[in-house]
């Protein structure tokens, strides 16, 4: 089955809308004339509810069904930005300097909006729709900010669902997994601290780059010897930075900064675990010390079993071929919270073959709109009992 045919109608004005979106990119909670359209929209397509301000600068709308049934499932959409200097060529190109929609999120707003349009005019299901248009999905945790909002209890929200683009899987292909889908992506900070000196009076000094150089090829082996081999996990130490100014001094401290990333929740608190402890008695060995900061960051995005199989289900009936086994990556992804928060599902939405995401040549393909509205309204059909 192709992709619902009002769609087909819609996509001019559609792409309108994420030509528009796309001209005006806008950046972590600084969403204002993005969720201010998106408000204005909702209202106009006859939402039961529109409530502005959720998680700061994110949108909420209802709209309810004219079946019966009482289930409340959330659908969500990311508006946020890049500070990225487009060089995409595209004839509707950022108007402000230093940002662009590198990621796709004007494609998953209008996506989304699009599918609010069909469904308020058809209303065919029963029970509630919420539809979660949130900001700072790109390092802010405009995700978190919405779950801390309240927004799952005070819609009633019992599952949540969300897509997004995925270049390098064509156009029409839908992919997702039951389980783990993106990486979570924790970051830390090593201090440590020697004795600075004279280059030529080590024995005087304690050597506080020799010491955090250890440490950073300590830290290399906690994968390989402290985590199971079956577990996916990646550890990076991507700075290194010592205070010594010359090449005939020791430098009194050195800082270090890596990322750690995992499909595996639990393998959070171990490498946080071993992280400190390597650091801290590597630089011991050494008569330094190492003070360790732990940043946590976004949590592994785990599909639900159920969840990903009503998504399957639903992406069947309107995608040219659905992967759902899909291999998990090891970007991360704040719809995680949310799918902390409640059941759900995330899935990937085929863009093509375009640059990657976050790259300043990056294009969202126009061709996905109609597969990502027909997944969202097939799955809301489906879900609330219209058949
Ligand atoms: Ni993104």
């Amino acid at each position: 089955m192709p992709v619902k045919n009002r769609f087909a109608e819609l996509l001019p004005e559609i792409m309108e809308w994420r030509h528009d979106f796309h001209r005006h990119p806008e950046i972590l909670y600084e969403v204002h004339r993005t969720a201010g359209i998106v408000a204005e929209k909702l209202r106009e397509f006859g939402c039961d509810e529109v409530v502005e301000g959720v998680g700061r600068t994110g949108v909420v709308g209802v709209i309810k069904g004219n079946g019966s049934g009482t289930r409340v499932i959330g659908l969500r959409a990311d508006m946020d930005a890049l500070p990225i200097h487009e060089q995409s060529g595209v004839d509707f190109a950022s108007q402000t300097p230093g940002a662009m929609h590198a990621c796709g999120h004007d494609g998953h707003t209008a996506i989304l909006l699009g599918a609010a349009k069909y469904l308020s005019e058809t209303r065919n299901f029963g029970g509630t729709v919420v539809l979660l248009f949130q900001p700072a999905e790109e390092g802010g945790a405009g995700g978190q900010a919405m779950v801390e909002d309240g927004v799952m209890e005070r819609w009633g929200i019992e599952e949540v669902y969300g897509l997004h683009n995925a270049p390098g899987v064509p156009v029409g292909v839908i992919a997702t997994r039951p389980g783990p889908l993106m990486a979570s992506s924790d970051e830390f900070e090593i201090v440590v601290t020697g004795k600075g000196g004279h280059a030529a009076e080590p024995h005087e000094a304690i050597d506080t780059t020799l010491a955090a150089a250890q440490v950073v090829v300590t830290l290399n082996t906690i994968v390989s010897r402290s985590v199971d081999p079956l577990k996916r996990v990646v550890l990076t130490v991507g700075t290194f930075k010592t205070d010594s100014g010359a090449s005939n001094i020791i430098a009194h401290t050195a800082t270090l900064t890596g990322t750690v990333r995992t499909l595996d929740p639990d393998m959070r608190k171990l490498m946080e675990e071993r992280v400190r402890r390597v650091a801290e008695d590597t630089a011991s060995a050494f008569g330094a010390t190492a003070e360790v900061h732990w940043d946590p960051g976004y949590p592994v995005t785990v599909n639900d079993a159920d969840a990903t199989a009503h998504a399957v289900d639903a992406a069947r009936a309107v995608a040219a071929h659905v992967e759902d086994n899909a291999d998990p990556i090891m970007p991360s992804e704040d719809f995680s919270y949310m799918l902390e928060a409640r059941p759900g599902a995330y899935i990937f939405l085929g863009n093509g073959d375009t640059q990657m995401c976050h790259h300043p040549k990056y294009v969202f393909d126009d061709e996905a709109i109609p597969y990502g509205c027909s997944f969202f309204a097939e799955l809301v059909e489906r879900r609330l009992n219209a058949r």
